[in-house]
């Protein structure tokens, strides 16, 4: 596996594969691996003859009271799970390699991003947009694999990558839980025992709407789904609700609230929570009439 630190690093091991016409799979990361990475990157490499992974704590698309200086890192154990899971390259810049000046340019990409998450953390979706088309710029891939998890990411980078007509291809990837059915997040590591324990609330709660669902064939309202979901987290923990929303996806619209949503919807309608646990900050959420999403096992 390559450990590639710096810019030329990449455009040179890119351009001897462009030579070969090899087709290149990217999956941009954080890094602090865990298995939702790691089944990015066999998903990349089921659709790729070269996949390479970046792993950059991004500090643009940290608010000033965020975790940015805290966010976990370990290099080390990084290389080797993107390396057992089979990843040809690493790109493991520096914040200096990324950003040697402070950028003039900003992008935004606007609708998609202002609501959810984009609305509890202003800015942080115009971080994510730049330093994925700077990575994209950088990597030139054919494709790249970005998770359900971030439902509202997926959405922003397809709005951007159609606006701008950014020549990768964009491809959707499940969330993986942990067996108890919590979302896998770097952040899980925050959680003390009390708070894991609470966490498992957000995937029981969408487990249950799924149940209802599929029990219910003729519908339930958008607001009575959004009400179940809510009330099972604030009556069963003492977590912070920060947003529990039901949206059409990809283009994140509001839904009506007598809109009758059914399980096998050809619409495809989002349920996304988020949720403080102490001073961590958990998201999760379930696409419904939808298979490539984030079905949640029964
Ligand atoms: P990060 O949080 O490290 O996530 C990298 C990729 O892994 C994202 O596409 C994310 O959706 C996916 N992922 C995380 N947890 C997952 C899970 N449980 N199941 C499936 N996929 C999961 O997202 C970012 O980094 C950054 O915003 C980035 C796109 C790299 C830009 O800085």
């Amino acid at each position: 596996m390559h450990v590639l630190r710096t810019i030329r690093e990449v455009n040179a091991w890119r351009a001897k594969l462009r030579a070969q016409q090899k087709k290149v799979g990217f999956v941009p990361t954080m890094g602090y691996l865990h298995d939702g990475h790691v089944s990015l990157i066999a998903e990349a490499l089921s659709r790729a003859d070269y996949v390479i992974v970046s792993i950059f704590v991004n500090p643009l698309q940290f608010g000033i009271n965020e975790d940015f200086s805290v966010y976990p890192r370990d290099e080390a154990r990084d290389l080797q799970m993107a390396q057992q899971a089979g990843a040809n390259a690493v790109f493991l810049p520096s914040a200096d390699e990324m950003y040697p000046a402070k950028p003039m340019t900003s992008i935004q990409v606007r609708s998609v991003s202002e609501s959810l998450c984009g609305a509890s953390r202003p800015g942080h979706f115009d971080g994510v947009a730049f330093v994925v088309v700077k990575l994209f710029n950088i990597v030139q891939p054919d494709f790249a694999c970005f998770g359900m998890k971030d439902a509202q990411q997926v959405a922003v980078i397809e709005q951007l990558v159609n606006d701008l007509n950014i020549p990768v291809e964009i491809v959707r990837c499940p969330i993986i839980r942990e067996k108890d059915g919590l979302a896998m997040s770097s952040r899980n590591v925050y959680l003390t025992n009390e708070e894991r324990t609470q966490a498992l609330i957000l995937s029981s709660a969408l487990r249950e709407v799924q149940h209802i669902l599929i029990e219910q064939r003729q519908g339930i309202p958008a607001l009575d789904i959004r009400a179940l979901a809510e009330d099972m987290i604030s009556n069963q923990t003492d977590a912070v609700i920060d947003y529990v929303e039901v949206r059409h996806y990809p283009s994140l619209h509001p839904v009506f609230a007598d809109y009758l949503i059914k399980y096998d919807t050809k619409d495809m309608i989002l349920l996304a929570l988020a949720v403080r646990f102490g001073r961590t900050r958990l998201i999760d959420n379930l696409l419904i009439g939808s298979d490539k999403g984030s079905e949640i096992d029964v």
